[in-house]
């Protein structure tokens, strides 16, 4: 998903996810003397067949198992992961996840109501964000568990800017309730280049995100005794889909830098908010292993004597996560081929959006049998060019009614998912063991005109 990789999306090497993600596995059929993809103890054809297609199906013990190889990272440390909640916010994800002991990195009001819905406890809420408006701010401020306990308000809120300090300053002093000051972190940017893709790196001082660390340092100095707000962290996130540790380590050794000059200033922080950004391998990608990720924040982190959270998104859901999907037609025009399936960019824009090579794979196949040299455009119904999944990519043999796996899409798909065309947003389904559940429903036509009002 590098800059690069948009280059060479043609004439991409085949690669197939099933040999390389956690829970996702060739079987042998149970009808035929072929194979077939099973999640866990679920056959991808059957779930499509009963759920129908476009879906996202999810393996739990994926989300379980990249949860606890992070967790257990960080060793003593103490540390929150925070679930980025934009990288998937179904509901039942979440909840898994809450059950798992996960926090929750929030950047709306919207998000901050799904995990109010699931009576998430607020001290496992960091609200972050470039443009919090004041009435996002004052929801959390008074954020509640439950209808009827006491506001808690939230762990941290991560501001990005002096103005909207002032609105969070303003609102405190009008609405605090309790004794308790909101703590409060400054989101810097440590100018850091990150790898990823132009439109998710953000480290750098010529992105929106956070604040330099000269204005950074003279904002903690000004209210160091402010009567609304307590600094209790400071926060960075250098970018996203970064498949190497040195602009991590980079970053750590710079905010380290931060934390120590806040100290001769007689600011002592509680938190170092790291942000998420860990990469995935989606093709050819060779991120590191969230276990080495995680022992390397934790060890540089330890000296600074502070609470750490992570806000990983991504490398926890993308490969949990694949788009079920049916060939409707094939056809060739000239030399060139094209298989039609029944998803398209509405339903994962990330092709689309950034380039991005998603592995496609036919769920069944026969004894023996293997990809062939036909090479094929994998395109959706959409009627824009850019409606299109992968270019020259060798599918093997496929008819009308073959079902099909775009792979690592847990992340960023369904949460980026649109009505686009006037498309249903696809259903979504939850692997656990052999037992697969539908977590949310496929659209329905009332559910697209439901917001319009005829004038
Ligand atoms: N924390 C903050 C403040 C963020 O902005 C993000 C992602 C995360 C955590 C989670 O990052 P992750 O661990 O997932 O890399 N739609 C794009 C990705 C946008 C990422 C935005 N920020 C994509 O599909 O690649």
């Amino acid at each position: 998903m590098s800059a690069q990789s948009v280059a060479t999306r043609h004439n991409l090497k085949f690669v197939d996810p099933a040999e390389f993600s956690p829970q996702f596995a060739w079987h042998k059929a149970a009808n035929s003397s072929g194979e077939e993809v099973f999640c866990e103890g679920v056959s991808l054809r059957d779930a499509a067949d009963r759920f129908g297609t476009p879906s996202y199906l999810y393996s739990g013990a994926a989300i379980e198992t990249a949860f606890r190889e992070l967790h257990k990272g960080l060793g003593s440390l103490p540390h929150t992961l925070c679930f980025a909640v934009k990288s998937n916010g179904n509901l039942s994800i979440l909840k898994k996840l809450d059950r798992l002991g996960s926090g929750f990195d929030v950047v709306s009001g919207g998000e901050l109501e799904h995990l109010a819905h699931l009576g998430v406890a607020g001290n496992k809420i960091v609200f972050s964000g470039v443009g919090k408006s004041r009435e996002e701010i004052r929801l959390a401020l008074h954020y509640r568990r439950r209808r009827k306990t006491a506001p808690t308000g939230v762990l941290l809120f991560n501001i990005e800017s002096e103005a909207e300090l002032g609105v969070l300053l303003d609102e405190s002093s009008r609405q605090r309730s309790g004794g308790r000051l909101p703590d409060i972190s400054i989101r810097v940017n440590p100018d850091v280049i990150a790898g990823g893709h132009p439109h998710i790196s953000t480290g750098h001082h010529q992105h929106k995100f956070g604040l330099d660390w000269a204005a950074a340092r003279e904002l903690y100095r000004q209210h160091r005794a402010s009567k609304w707000i307590r600094w209790s962290g400071i926060s960075a996130h250098i970018g996203s889909q970064i498949t190497s540790l040195r602009p991590f380590r980079q970053a750590i050794r710079r905010l380290s830098g931060y934390v120590h000059e806040l100290r001769e200033l007689g600011i002592a922080l509680n938190y170092l908010d790291f942000g998420g950004g860990l990469g995935v391998r989606y093709t050819d990608q060779k991120p590191p292993a969230r276990g080495d990720y995680a022992r390397m924040v934790a060890r540089m982190v330890e000296p600074l004597g502070v609470h750490l959270l992570l806000e990983p998104g991504r490398t926890i859901i993308a490969p949990a996560g694949i788009l079920l999907t049916r060939v409707l037609y094939t056809k060739a025009n000239r030399d060139k081929n094209f298989v039609i399936v029944d998803s398209a960019m509405n339903d994962l824009l990330r092709p689309a959006l950034y380039g991005a090579a998603h592995p496609i794979t036919k769920v069944t196949r026969g004894r023996g049998e293997g990809i062939g040299d036909t090479r094929a455009d994998v395109v959706g119904p959409v009627c824009e060019t850019g409606d299109c999944f992968l270019r020259d990519w060798p599918l093997g043999n496929v008819k009308a009614g073959d079902v099909l796996a775009i792979w690592t899409a847990g992340a960023y798909g369904m949460s980026q998912a649109s009505n686009y065309n006037a498309r249903r947003r696809p259903a979504e389904i939850l692997v656990e063991g052999k037992r697969a559940r539908l977590i949310r429903y496929r659209e329905s036509v009332e559910d697209l005109i439901r917001g319009d009002v005829l004038a």
